[in-house]
């Protein structure tokens, strides 16, 4: 019969070392809370997940839940954090819920979700051959610093695990540490646990004391020993931003692999659930954010940030562009320096050039806004030329009203449309005027007091201001 599973995430830790008010699972990691990366990992080995809260539960909580995983989470909860042994001790009676009898019990910390899916299965696989009662993850590094280092015996077998707090210097020489991920018979756990005691410098219950405690039953404890990239877990600032190089080194080796083309790689970032069609070009220093979606042969231009928006087909985004919850159809030329706000909807070929600011409004096939101008809630239709300067007065302190331009519209330099306002088909605006009123297709509004000319005065002023001096 095979065993059973069960991933267990201890994440009721207090992030002291992170000095945050958020709890470290809780910060960004490409676009994600840690804890959903966490999750990912623990849902490869089962899709029983507990996951023991303590610092800021109710937030991880209503976190966990909005992510939907289609897996079966319980939560436990660590009162006061007393060590990572009492954290799984805290799991237990949610465990216990399964009416487990065979079972395999896989205990990580929220914050190391590093792992490679390939690297989970073959320790799981080395801990049910080996019939070990504990296999437990190794990593070997330079300086250990704060980790648990690996004690061996003389024919190379673990016989415990000591918490840097606690070692000797000869202990902390070992080069072997433990990278806190554990896989544990269930049986084993539930009657072993209980004899860890807390009789160590910091009065915590350490998971870790589960070794010798096995040694001493004689009983076999297997180890694997990973990449230390694997291993890394967050606990400082610093660890967050290594691990987030870490993730975007990964997603963006695969974009490339499928063909994006981004000559500097270091200097993008990808969050995860973003999608990219075939033959895309990023350039340097580009951020996509969020559920972004780019298509087929665009090009996106340096530095700009593009959040929750969809690219379409063969456009281009020149640099310094700032698109949040957009969509941009094909072959649509967009920036340098342009900004598209939430509910801009652009449909094909559509220019929206430098300074020109689009908010909730949808701009038709062949529209073009190339300068300097704000265009807010607003309907334009198609081929409708936007001058440069054009702002839509859309508010007036207490409402928003909605500006609506017929197809063929042409809009001179340094107009204002003052909302609610509908301009017909095919009209045209004169430059510099105040438009306040509807205008009918194909007319042309001009709003603006005639201009004057009084001959030779220039010079005459010129004359009179030198006398002067
Ligand atoms: C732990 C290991 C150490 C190992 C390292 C690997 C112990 C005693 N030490 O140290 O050997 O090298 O991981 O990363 O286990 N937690 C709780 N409740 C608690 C205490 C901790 O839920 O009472 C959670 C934390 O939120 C964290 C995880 O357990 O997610 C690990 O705790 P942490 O304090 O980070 O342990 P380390 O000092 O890193
Ligand atoms: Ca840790």
């Amino acid at each position: 019969m095979s065993r059973e599973r069960v991933s267990l995430v201890l994440a009721a830790g207090a992030s002291t070392r992170m000095k945050s008010k958020k709890s470290k699972l809780l910060h960004n990691v490409l676009g994600r809370p840690a804890i959903y990366w966490a999750l990912d990992q623990a849902r490869w080995f089962s899709d029983r997940i507990v996951v023991v809260v303590g610092h800021q539960r109710d937030e991880l909580m209503k976190v966990v839940a909005d992510y939907h995983l289609d897996v079966d989470i319980k939560f436990a909860t660590q009162t006061e954090q007393k060590g990572t042994a009492h954290a799984v001790q805290s799991a237990f009676h949610e465990i216990e819920k399964w009416k487990l009898e065979e079972a395999d019990i896989f205990i990580m910390g929220g914050d190391a979700f590093l792992l490679q899916r390939e690297t989970l299965e073959e320790f799981s696989k080395v801990h049910q051959s080996t019939g070990s009662v504990l296999s437990l993850m190794t990593a070997v590094l330079d300086d250990a610093g704060a980790y648990g280092r690996i004690i061996r015996n003389e024919r190379g077998q673990i016989e415990r695990i000591v918490e840097a707090k606690e070692a000797s210097r000869p202990e902390l020489a070992v080069r072997e540490m433990n990278a806190g991920f554990y896989c544990a018979d269930w049986n084993f756990l539930r009657e072993t646990l209980q004899s860890v005691s807390n009789s160590n410098r910091s009065k915590e219950f350490y998971l870790t004391d589960l070794v010798s405690l096995a040694r001493n039953q004689n009983r076999l404890v297997q180890t694997l020993t990973i990449p230390y990239q694997e291993s890394l877990g967050i606990n400082t600032q610093e660890d967050l931003a290594l691990v987030a190089s870490i993730f975007q080194k990964r997603v963006n080796s695969y974009w490339m692999s499928i063909g994006t083309e981004m000559l500097s790689p270091s200097t993008v970032w990808i969050d995860a659930d973003v999608e990219l069609g075939q033959g895309i070009c990023l350039e340097p220093g580009v951020i996509l954010k969020g559920q972004t979606k780019i298509y087929s042969d665009a090009r996106i231009g340096a530095y700009s940030v593009i959040e929750n928006s969809e690219i379409g087909q063969s456009s281009v985004v020149e640099a310094y562009s700032h698109i949040k919850e957009a969509r941009v159809g094909p072959q649509n030329k967009i920036g340098p320096y342009a900004r598209l706000r939430p509910g801009a909807i652009l449909d094909s070929e559509v220019h929206v050039g430098n300074f020109v600011e689009i908010k909730k409004s949808h701009l038709a096939e062949g529209a073009k806004a190339n300068h300097l101008s704000y265009v807010g809630d607003s309907t334009i239709g198609k081929r409708c030329n936007i001058g440069a300067g054009t702002i839509t007065c859309n508010y007036d302190g207490f409402h928003k009203y909605e500006t609506v331009l017929g197809d063929g519209v042409f809009v001179g330099s340094n107009s204002s449309l003052v909302a609610p306002v509908t301009i017909g088909a095919g009209a045209i605006i004169g430059a510099g005027s105040v438009i306040t009123k509807d205008v009918d297709p194909n007319a042309i509004a001009l709003e603006r007091s005639d201009q004057r000319e009084l001959k030779g005065a220039a010079e005459k002023f010129r004359q009179r201001k030198k006398r002067e001096h």
